[in-house]
């Protein structure tokens, strides 16, 4: 399978009173024209991970790496300018709070307008047929109406799907997205997964799925790493995913619903201090 996106020894560093505090710690993963799941509770690191790929930790927020290599050319050493285009074109990432990356000022409309015409200089006209057809894609109903609202008057599931059809836009090589069906319905949830789903086989887009839901994860991915306290602590075949053995992945599983072993009280994992020194397992292939 071919690397597209190459990450050797990954670190996120944020400075705070009592010292540094590590988010990601030494991750290295490979990512080829798959669907790449990252999977771990709260607070694990999974979002950093995805924002230190394009460079998008907030100072005084650091990003140190051995090397994070995009079809062998070294992220880390490219200027704010050449990020930006990767950022714009090669690169997309869903944000997990989308309202967050939306022009609150802008309606919807233009904001895709704006970005499609940026990367195919088409016509106003062009640019307003291609926008509807994406948010049609994206399951919108009434794309019309949304054209012309505001990001304020969305609901948080219709947010994500317009953050998803931006993203689609340029056709990127490779898209990260961040919980992007946490806030959709089950129905809804399908068709987003479809789409990304198409767009790694059809174009041989590489796909980093970060979620905390391990059944969609088990589902849906082709691979999956288990992140803890920063650190990979297991990488398994997505079908495989309960089959895994780290006890940490074990707990997360044990602790799901399952609805063909009901139980009285679900249980509350409990954790093992040497799995966060336990060094990152690599995610490469
Ligand atoms: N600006 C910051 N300053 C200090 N620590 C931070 C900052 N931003 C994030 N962190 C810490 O980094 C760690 C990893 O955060 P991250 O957002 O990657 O978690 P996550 O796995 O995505 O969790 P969730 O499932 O809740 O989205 C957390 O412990 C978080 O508190
Ligand atoms: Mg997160």
């Amino acid at each position: 399978m071919s690397t597209l996106l190459d990450v050797e020894n990954l670190w996120v560093k944020f400075p705070t009173r009592n010292g540094v505090f590590d988010a990601v710690r030494g991750v290295s993963f490979t990512l080829g024209r798959e669907r790449l799941g990252i999977v771990g509770e709260s607070g694990s690191g999974k979002s950093m991970t995805g924002r230190a790929i394009l460079r998008l930790i907030r100072a005084p927020g650091m990003v140190e790496a051995d090397h994070i290599s995009l079809e062998g050319q070294d992220l880390l050493k490219m200027s704010e300018k050449e990020m930006r285009d990767v950022r714009g074109q090669r690169i997309s990432m869903v944000m997990q709070d989308p309202k967050f990356s939306l022009n609150p000022v802008m309606t919807i409309g233009d904001q895709i307008m704006e970005a499609y015409r940026l990367h195919t200089n088409a016509s106003k006209s062009v640019a307003y047929t291609k926008s509807v057809e994406m948010l049609e894609a994206v399951s919108i109903r009434d794309p019309e109406r949304v054209m012309r609202a505001y990001p304020h008057e969305m609901s948080g599931g219709m947010g994500q799907r317009i953050m998803i059809a931006m993203m689609l836009i340029p056709n990127p090589e490779i898209l990260i997205a961040d919980e992007p069906t946490s806030a959709l319905d089950v129905s809804v949830q399908r068709q987003v997964l479809d789409i990304m789903d198409r767009l790694v086989k059809e174009r041989g887009m590489g796909l980093i799925f970060i979620s905390h839901d391990l059944n969609l994860v088990s589902d849906f991915c082709d691979r999956v790493l288990i992140m803890y306290a920063g650190r990979i602590v297991e990488v398994c075949e997505a079908d495989k995913l309960h089959e895994a053995k780290h006890p940490y992945t074990r707990g997360l599983l044990n602790s799901l619903p399952r609805l063909d072993k009901p139980r009285d009280r679900l249980e509350v994992l409990q954790r093992d201090p040497a799995w966060s020194e336990a060094p990152s397992v690599s995610g490469r292939i």
